[in-house]
């Protein structure tokens, strides 16, 4: 036991600091995609613009509405939605093309930007979700 523990030790250590890695360079490829596919109409720093298009930063459809928001990425959105209290109802166009992995770390993105402070997403939550969107069609 002597000499197992401090072994032990290092490879917990090895282990939380791979994940802590693996979450940073998730975080950065969420914040690239984010920039490249979304910033455009929901702005750099996630609030919106006017009555138009809805914030993400402090938004509360992001919690309410957790389950579905991995189908909503590929498909878009369109009609009437509250978000903070405040109705929106223009179009928003979905990727197709999203992955996935893409979706998770663009989720996990927008959840913890900007003082957001909500739940991660699992990539097999995402997956499955991506799934059963598809097959609405
Ligand atoms: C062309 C502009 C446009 C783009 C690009 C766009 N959105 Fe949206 N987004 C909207 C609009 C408009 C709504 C409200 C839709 C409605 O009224 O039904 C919305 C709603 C949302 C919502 C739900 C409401 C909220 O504010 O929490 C989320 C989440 C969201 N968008 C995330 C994204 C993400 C992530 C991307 C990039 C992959 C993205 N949007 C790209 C215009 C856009």
């Amino acid at each position: 036991m002597r000499t197992l523990l401090p072994v032990l030790l290092l490879s917990v250590f090895c282990a939380l600091v791979a994940w802590q890695c693996e979450v940073q360079q998730s975080f950065a490829e969420g914040e690239r995609l984010y920039k490249a596919n979304c910033a455009n109409c929901h702005m750099d720093d996630g609030v919106g613009l006017g009555g138009l298009i809805p914030p993400l930063a402090g938004s509360d459809y992001l919690t309410t509405h957790r389950d579905a928001l991995p189908c909503m990425l590929r498909k878009g959105l369109e009609g009437p939605i509250v978000v903070n209290g405040k109705t929106y109802n223009e179009k928003m166009p979905g990727i197709p093309t999203l992955t996935p992995i893409q979706a998770t770390n663009l989720l996990n993105y927008l959840n913890q930007a900007w003082g957001n402070q909500n739940g991660l997403y699992r990539l097999d939550e995402v997956t499955n979700a991506m799934e059963k969107c598809a097959s609405f069609n």
